[in-house]
């Protein structure tokens, strides 16, 4: 397969099927119960409408932003996705080299299938690393200097799973995870996220988090600490106050609780309560880049893709995964040369037809 012939996100999500199995299908495609939530996030960004401004000279496009004094060359960032193992042989260290090649962050998992130091060792951009906490305080205190040592620049604590939600394809695939896979950022071997204790727990997952939690990270945190999955603005604004560094407004795909907003929906109420203390990024839905462009109209300073780059990953590799960077690069350019913006700065709500 060739990734320059393909043109679009959607491309790649519909020639999944044929490059992973119906596990990893389900693992990655799947939202939960009904998947209410999952088709809200797709949906709401294409519903925004867009406002075109003509007679600007959009002859130079900058893409560029800062996060945490790092100059981004654009403001799309990997999302953290557990196993990538699942989708190709060489797992996140392909996923890095696409990122390499698109000039962008990847923010790892911590249940990545490739060990932080090897993935940081071939970056050439910043690696952030995702953290589920675990119930034993030392592991988790841990994983957390292990990561920072390893060179990550930031750590994007996960807040929304104390527990899975009713992933239906997931139970129906028989998720495992292969008996080769090994976990090497956790200190507990290869065993599953799915639940395993009264029905709902797993030994993964810690249901035990709360912002106490939080403030022993930020003060154990030598790098930026960001939230991930804060839907709720009265969240975003107790994370405020309690010195987190920056909030991933996400709902987890949709995998988690379903019937939550989406998260087009969210990130406006959460940028009125932040009022620019924060950054703010944000993840669901992400498909093209008329959705990056609302997205940072409505507060965000970048989006993260999850989806796309695992069936792009399964499907062509790293150049899959430097392919999806590239399209979505490609559209935000014409998006704002065709609003009349320039810059990422000069994006506000004016862009969006209210
Ligand atoms: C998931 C967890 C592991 O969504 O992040 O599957």
């Amino acid at each position: 397969m060739k990734p320059e012939e393909i043109l679009s996100l959607a491309e790649f999500e519909s020639i999944a099927p044929e490059h992973m199995s119906p596990m990893a299908l389900a693992y990655v495609s799947g939202g939960a119960a009904d998947e209410l939530t999952m088709h809200a996030n797709n949906e709401d960004w294409r519903r925004i409408k867009l406002k075109p401004r003509v007679l600007v000279d959009v002859s130079h496009l900058d893409l560029s932003t800062e996060l945490f004094g790092h100059k981004m060359d654009t403001p799309i960032l990997l999302a953290p996705a557990a196993f990538h193992r699942l989708f190709h042989p060489d797992a996140e260290l392909a996923t890095v080299a696409g990122a390499n090649h698109a000039k962008a962050t990847m923010v790892m998992s911590s249940y990545a299938t490739e060990a932080v130091e090897s993935v940081t060792a071939v970056a050439k951009h910043p690696i952030w690393f995702q953290l589920y906490t675990q119930t034993d305080k030392e592991l988790t205190r841990e994983m957390v200097e292990r990561a920072q040592a390893a060179g990550c620049k930031a750590l994007c604590v996960t807040v929304d799973t104390p527990v899975l939600g009713a992933r239906h394809r997931e139970s129906r695939s028989h998720f495992h995870l292969p008996a080769d896979f090994k976990l090497p950022n956790l200190n507990l071997g290869a065993i599953s996220h799915r639940p395993v204790r009264g029905a709902i727990y797993s030994e993964l997952l810690n249901p035990q988090l709360t912002w106490k939690d939080i403030e022993w990270l930020r003060s154990i945190a030598k790098v930026p600490l960001l939230l991930k999955g804060v839907v709720n603005p009265d969240d975003a604004l107790h994370a405020a106050n309690s010195g987190v560094d920056g909030l991933i407004v996400s709902n987890h795909g949709a995998r988690n609780l379903d019937t939550l907003p989406s998260t087009a929906q969210a990130l406006p109420r959460i940028a009125e309560k932040i009022q620019g203390r924060i950054p703010l990024l944000v993840d669901g839905g992400i498909r093209r880049g008329t959705d990056i462009l609302k997205a940072i109209a409505l507060g965000a300073t970048s989006v993260l893709v999850g989806r796309p780059y695992l069936y792009a990953l399964a499907a062509a590799g790293s150049q899959g995964v430097a392919r999806v960077l590239e399209i979505l690069k490609t559209e935000l350019e014409m998006a704002m040369a065709l609003t009349g913006r320039t810059t990422i700065k000069e994006i506000d709500r004016s862009v969006l037809w209210e």
